[in-house]
């Protein structure tokens, strides 16, 4: 068995933690990552690309902004079409000039796994049989296989960012944590496709066909979802039913000038909103999707991840460079007021949006035609009122990081 140390043992390299790693090393807090699977396969893993200013400016104090800012494109708006109608929400308006910045998480960690390299921090990449130890002791450590080699990794801290399916939160023992959960009833279908995308800002769709989302990731490439059953499977989407049924969600003037080509990717995901509380234990702290997940029509998953990070790299930061011990004892409650107020708002978008057949008028005890006429008013009612808008786009662009 080798031995190694660190300062913090970071589970995970997905964006939370190459993040994480990145802003703790630039404060000269050591750090190790150690991921189960390797880097390209990392890499080849689609996912959403809204980044709130508050991930933005994370992003330059980690120095790891250059790209982004080259190829990255601000939007000031998007669209919400209802019934085919669209109502721009204008974010640059209704909250004093915010915006959010269009680039894809899988940039973002390109970008920080090359940062992470050039820092010459180590990382683990392809190990197995990762195993947290003495989690509620003063001294916890990491066991780990790579390459045939075991090795134990002693630390002051573990960071649990290994997503929803890590090792991080089931070694909290289930008598000392809570879980809460909502799993919703379809899934998203996902296709990329390298045609422009059919307008410069996002659309999300409510119809009654069920819901659709118009993405990108650049002039060249576009993301588009469609709301599907659960049952459905990829293989009996081809392209020109994908196609088709889009342009059916679409408000008519989209439909009409869509260009569409082959999928280079296309998959269904799940939605689910998650919660675990608390999101610290001893000396193991969970970050990003280790501790909550959101269904994704908010924008919210990545921008969520990040604010975990910002408030645990600070606090780390007082107890290692400003002698402030034990200010990461407040890590979960600063981050869970946060995490609640974003799994809110991607439930309410999803609620919103979404066709429920009789799940939801189940769910509130009502008939679904009762439980469809409220939420139409309700989006109406949003969509047709100033101080409505101004809600939405709040949330949209990010709700303020808490105060440290
Ligand atoms: N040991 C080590 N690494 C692990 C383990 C394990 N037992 N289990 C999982 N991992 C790794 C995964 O392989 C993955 O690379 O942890 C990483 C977790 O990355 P993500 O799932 O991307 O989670 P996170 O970094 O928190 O990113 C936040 O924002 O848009 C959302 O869900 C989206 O990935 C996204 C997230
Ligand atoms: C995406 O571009 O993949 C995307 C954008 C916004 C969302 C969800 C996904 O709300």
């Amino acid at each position: 068995m080798q031995s190694i140390k660190t300062n913090v043992a970071i589970i995970g390299a997905g964006p939370s933690g190459l993040l994480l790693g990145q802003l703790l090393a630039k404060q000269g807090i050591d750090n190790i990552i150690i991921e189960r699977v390797a880097a390209d396969y990392i890499l080849g893993r689609i996912r959403a690309g809204i980044l709130e200013q508050g991930l933005v400016d994370l992003l330059h104090e980690a120095d790891v902004y250059q790209r982004m800012d080259e190829e990255g494109h601000v939007h000031d708006g998007f669209a919400i079409s209802y019934y085919g109608k669209a109502y721009r929400i204008d974010l640059h308006e209704l909250t004093e000039g915010k915006t959010v910045m269009c680039y894809g998480q899988t940039e973002v960690t390109r970008d920080l796994m090359a940062a992470r390299k050039t820092s010459g921090l180590s990382t683990y990449y392809s190990s197995s049989n990762v195993t947290l130890h003495g989690i509620e002791t003063a001294h916890p450590c990491v066991t780990f296989e790579q390459d045939g080699v075991s090795y134990k990794l002693e630390c002051d801290y573990i960071a649990g960012c290994d997503g929803f399916h890590g090792v991080s939160r089931q070694s909290i023992p289930a008598d000392k944590r809570e879980e809460f959960e909502r799993v919703y009833p379809f899934g998203w279908l996902g296709v990329l496709s390298d045609t422009p995308p059919v307008a410069d800002e996002l659309i999300y769709c409510k119809t009654e066909r069920g819901f659709a989302l118009a993405s990108m990731r650049s002039s060249t490439r576009s993301r588009y979802y469609l709301q599907v059953p659960l049952s459905d499977k990829v293989e009996q989407w081809d392209d020109q039913r994908f196609w088709d049924e889009l342009k059916l969600r679409l408000p008519p003037e989209s439909a009409a000038s869509l260009v569409t080509g082959p999928s280079i990717e296309k998959s269904i995901a799940p939605l689910r909103s998650f919660v675990c509380e608390p999101m610290q234990l001893g000396k193991l702290f969970l970050v990003g999707d280790a501790a909550h997940i959101v269904p994704p029509t908010g924008a919210k998953g990545l921008n969520l991840a990040a604010s975990d990070v910002a408030i645990l790299y600070r606090l780390l930061n007082k107890e290692y460079n400003e002698n402030q011990a034990n200010a990461s004892q407040r890590y979960s409650e600063l981050a869970l007021s946060r995490v609640w107020q974003a799994e809110r708002f991607s439930w309410w978008m999803s609620n919103m949006l979404h066709d429920f057949k009789d799940d939801a008028g189940k769910a509130n005890n009502m008939d679904q035609k009762t439980f469809e006429r409220f939420m139409k008013s309700e989006l109406d009612f949003y969509l047709n009122s100033k101080a409505g808008q101004k809600v939405i786009a709040e949330q949209y662009v990010g709700l303020p990081y808490p105060e440290i």
